[in-house]
């Protein structure tokens, strides 16, 4: 069925380009992909740097794991099968979001090195920035600002990442951020990083 789908399915290309629509907004279009353990302070950052962008002019939106999965992804659960088409559903509208020229920032836990590789394969050379919020568990764990640790703990979440469930840390992520140190100071650095980029001028 998927196959004779493909085959009638011709892709059109449309006459106002990605670099027009680039050049309107002013930046380029990318994907700044955050990835850490629950309370790491990924969607927290990531909440942040989407501000300080609004308040700079760059148009942005921010896809946040736990509002995802109240619609697009709301039949989908943890297990690892489950995550994985999570985070490709993900991909694929962050990969519109790109290709509209707008600055996406997500916020996952995504925790298979396969799955964030695989949305860095849809996205393209230059356009996945890798953003790992590195906390230890020990601190997400104390933190815990939705009382789930306490329930993975208990035995009452299963696949929970970090206590039964993995988590694959990135070996090569574009941006590493300490989880331990002040927003402000994480701020800075991903914003650094985007200029460097050449993502924005301002
Ligand atoms: S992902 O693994 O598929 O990338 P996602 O980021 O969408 O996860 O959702 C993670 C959020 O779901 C957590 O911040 C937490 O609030 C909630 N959650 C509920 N059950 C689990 C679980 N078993 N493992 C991890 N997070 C869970």
């Amino acid at each position: 069925m998927a196959a004779e789908h493909d085959e009638n399915v011709i892709w059109h290309s449309h006459a106002v380009t990605r670099a027009q629509r680039e050049e309107q907004h002013g930046h380029k279009g990318v994907l700044l992909w955050f990835t850490g353990l629950s309370g790491s302070g990924k969607s927290t950052v990531a909440g942040a740097v989407e501000q300080a962008l609004h308040q700079l002019g760059v148009s942005t939106y921010l896809l946040d794991g736990d509002n995802v999965r109240h619609g697009l992804c709301r039949d989908l659960g943890f297990s690892d099968d489950d995550r994985k088409e999570n985070i490709r559903r993900v991909g694929e509208v962050a990969r519109l979001m790109v290709d509209a020229g707008l600055v996406v920032l997500s916020a996952f836990i995504s925790p298979h090195r396969a799955e964030r590789q695989m949305v860095r394969d849809m996205l393209g050379e230059g356009r996945f920035i890798e953003v790992f919020v590195d906390t230890p568990l020990a601190i997400c764990e104390a933190r815990d600002p939705k009382g789930l640790y306490k329930k993975a703990r208990a035995g009452e979440l299963r696949n929970f990442t970090g206590i039964d469930g993995v988590y694959e840390a990135p070996a090569q992520a574009e941006i590493h951020l300490d989880g331990e140190q002040a927003v402000p100071a994480l701020l800075v650095q991903v914003l650094k990083r985007l200029r460097s980029d050449g993502v924005m001028t301002s």
